[in-house]
């Protein structure tokens, strides 16, 4: 009846994931506040480009890691895909050129172009790129991750398929050169375009290490007992699974508390109840906790508290 595991010290990235407006971003700042509080050092991270982590904590958050003002051990950061795009054309930017420059015919002011296009998918990748970097350096203990409505999470997860056909195009392009080169001189010395490919291959294995490897990381789904909600649970279960990632436990969230005397609330929860059956009949494999729903909206530290000592209650 509660969520359970997170404490372990392999656990290092935990995702939050489902539908719009089902309480990820609430439940990714309750285990926030949870495992900084069992001395944790924490780092909160929303992917979401409609970034609400500060809205919900009431604490000032930004695209660069801020301890969370009053709580020990807990630090937070919204990540700016832009922000991180740059850093990479930056960081990347000799290796890129030279990919272009040696493989295509192309002339300086085409490869600008090609440098500064907006590539599909790309927010999602450097999401990703810079949450890895972050697990690499290794400041912290755990690293939490509020994620966007479901289908942009997917695509964040899709994130090393997608980087790997890019490698794959570019490597392509490379060994032509390499062809060439070798043709011509009779022998070829990897450059550093060649270390950029190899290293962006290297990255790709370790994400997709990450991500599979149940022991370091869980994806947690929230969702509320709704129709809609539960059919697209089912569909994010489904390409979890496809993926390769393994749901342990969901959250059945914004659950009406049982036994009250107010007619209306009483009907509401009976019709829950219908869908609570649903989830555990369809899902019985995972470990269900629910969250009851609040007079209020839960939003600050304290409410979040509160809240948090219901989803990991005993
Ligand atoms: N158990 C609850 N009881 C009452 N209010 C809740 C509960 N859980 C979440 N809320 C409120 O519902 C709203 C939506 O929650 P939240 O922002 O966590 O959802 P989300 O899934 O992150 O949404 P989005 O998909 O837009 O990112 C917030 O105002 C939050 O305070
Ligand atoms: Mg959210």
């Amino acid at each position: 009846m509660a969520l359970t595991g997170l404490l372990e010290t392999s656990l290092k990235l935990i995702l939050f994931g489902g539908k719009g407006g089902v309480g990820k971003t609430t439940c990714a700042s309750i285990a926030g506040l949870y495992l900084a509080n069992n001395n944790k050092n924490t780092l909160l991270i929303s992917t979401d480009p409609a970034h609400s982590l500060a809205d919900s904590m009431g604490k000032e958050i930004g695209d660069e890691i801020k301890q969370i003002e009053g709580v020990d051990k807990l630090s937070a950061l919204e990540i700016s895909a832009e922000k991180a795009l740059s850093g990479f054309k930056i960081e990347y930017d000799a290796e890129l050129r030279r990919l272009f420059d040696t493989s295509t015919y192309l002339d300086k002011e085409d490869i600008d172009s090609i440098i500064a296009l907006p590539i599909p998918g790309i927010d999602e990748v450097m999401g990703f790129k810079t949450i890895l970097n972050l697990i690499e350096e290794g400041k912290f203990d755990k690293y939490i991750v509020d994620t966007a409505p479901t289908g942009h999470a997917l695509r964040l997860l899709t994130f090393p398929e997608l980087l790997d056909d890019w490698i794959k195009v570019l490597a392509k392009m490379r060994w032509k050169y390499r062809y060439m080169v070798t043709s011509f001189a009779g022998k070829y010395k990897p450059d550093s375009a060649d270390d950029f490919l190899m290293s962006m291959k290297k990255t790709v294995k370790k994400i997709e290490g990450l991500l599979k490897d149940q022991s370091r990381c869980e994806f947690i789904i929230v969702t509320i007992p709704e129709d809609m909600a539960i059919k697209e649970t089912e569909r994010l279960i489904g390409s979890l699974n496809q993926y390769g990632m393994k749901v342990k436990q969901l959250i059945i969230n914004n659950v009406i508390p049982d036994g009250s005397r107010c007619p209306f609330c009483q009907a509401r929860r009976e019709g829950q109840d219908r869908y609570i059956g649903d989830i555990r009949n369809k899902f019985s494999n995972l470990k269900i906790t629910i969250v009851p729903l609040q007079p209020h909206e839960v939003k600050g530290v304290d409410a979040l508290r509160n809240l948090g000592s219901i989803v990991f209650a005993a």
